[in-house]
């Protein structure tokens, strides 16, 4: 079945490249059939692995798990490009470069690059913003300029004249926390019509265990929220990376089917900038029952309910 939706979502979805069909085709089937060994028999195959590539990062914001989790070490370039070997030898096809700020050590990344076929490169945008084939640019752009720069500091300009004055492709990852709710149809208005910003994805805020604070979205904002999204994606269609599907999974009475002990994501290998696996996710003390990052809805929403719109969304803009 998985396999039949599969193939079927691909000849919907707007691939322009014969050779990047036949690239994902020869790597992603086996990727859906052992994804759906996972949910149906409990195994933990890993066809994506993050790395946290550097604790370093010129920004602190407030809403940064990673600042939280409180590293100041990390393997040289060659302890990285072992286990970089070492996991796409076992499987590993997509890579995700995190951090702290990735670019920070733009040429391990770029080493990085070459040894696996998918990448995902997620950059605060504060440094150029390099022109790789395989790699997915995902820029962290978290409100218009007053509401980004509560939340990230004064260098919205910065960020925005690098992204203006470069060529490169991009999706916008966005954070919503209880800070920025307000702003989410500015922002998507801002960004929607430029040419280069070619997918806006929404995650939601996800607390640590027991927090409270100023960030944490209520059931209320939740609902909102929801529903500005899925305004923004009638509206705009898969331009707004969310699918309908994942956005009545986002909804605090679905939720559960989602997270918690039934996360997909758990699979996913994390590696913390001391190459040490992160459980249960990169999110290290997360609160699993509240979260809001939009992969385990993507996941679900694809594996569980075989979306058809979700996998045209991943298939355009996640490879
Ligand atoms: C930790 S950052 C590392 C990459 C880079 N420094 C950046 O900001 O894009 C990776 C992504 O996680 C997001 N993030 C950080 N803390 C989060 C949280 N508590 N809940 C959801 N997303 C979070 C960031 O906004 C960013 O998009
Ligand atoms: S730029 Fe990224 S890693 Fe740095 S503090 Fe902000 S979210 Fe965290
Ligand atoms: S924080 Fe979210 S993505 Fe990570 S394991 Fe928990 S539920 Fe899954």
């Amino acid at each position: 079945m998985t396999l039949i939706l599969y193939v079927v979502s691909l000849i919907f979805c707007k691939m322009a490249y014969t050779n990047k069909l036949a690239t994902i085709l020869r790597h992603f089937v086996p990727v859906f059939v052992t994804q759906s060994l996972n949910v149906y028999f409990r195994t933990s195959y890993s066809f994506a692995a993050s790395f946290d590539i550097t604790y370093k990062c010129p920004l602190k914001c407030k809403h940064c798990y990673f600042i939280r989790q409180g590293y100041n070490k990390e393997l040289s370039d060659e302890e990285w490009v072992k286990i970089f070997h070492k996991l796409r030898k076992k499987g590993v096809l997509v890579a995700i470069w995190v951090g702290g700020e990735p670019l920070l050590r733009k040429d391990l990344v770029r080493k990085g690059v070459e040894i696996f076929p998918f990448n995902w490169l997620i950059t605060n945008g504060t440094l150029p913003i390099p022109n790789w084939e395989k790699v997915v640019v995902w820029i962290s752009v978290d409100g218009t300029k007053p509401y980004y720069e509560k939340i990230r500091g004064p260098v919205y300009d910065k960020v925005k004249s690098n992204i203006l004055s470069s060529p490169v492709a991009f999706r916008l990852a966005i954070v919503i926390n209880k800070l920025n709710l307000e702003c989410i149809e500015d922002l998507i208005l801002e960004w929607v019509e430029y040419e280069k910003c070619i997918g806006i994805n929404f995650d939601l805020y996800t607390p640590s265990i027991g927090e409270k604070g100023d960030l944490v979205l209520g059931n209320k904002d939740i609902s909102n929220i929801l529903q500005k999204l899925l305004k923004a994606r009638n509206k705009y269609g898969d331009k707004i990376m969310v699918t309908k599907r994942m956005i009545d999974l986002h909804k605090v009475k679905n939720r559960s089917k989602v997270i918690g002990k039934n996360c997909l994501v758990r699979n996913v290998i994390s590696l913390d900038p001391l190459g040490r696996r992160k459980r249960p996710c990169v999110i290290v003390g997360a609160d699993c029952n509240r979260c809001g990052c939009t992969i385990p809805y993507l996941f679900t929403s694809a594996l569980k309910y075989y979306d058809i719109p979700t996998y045209k969304m991943f298939l355009t803009h996640c490879l």
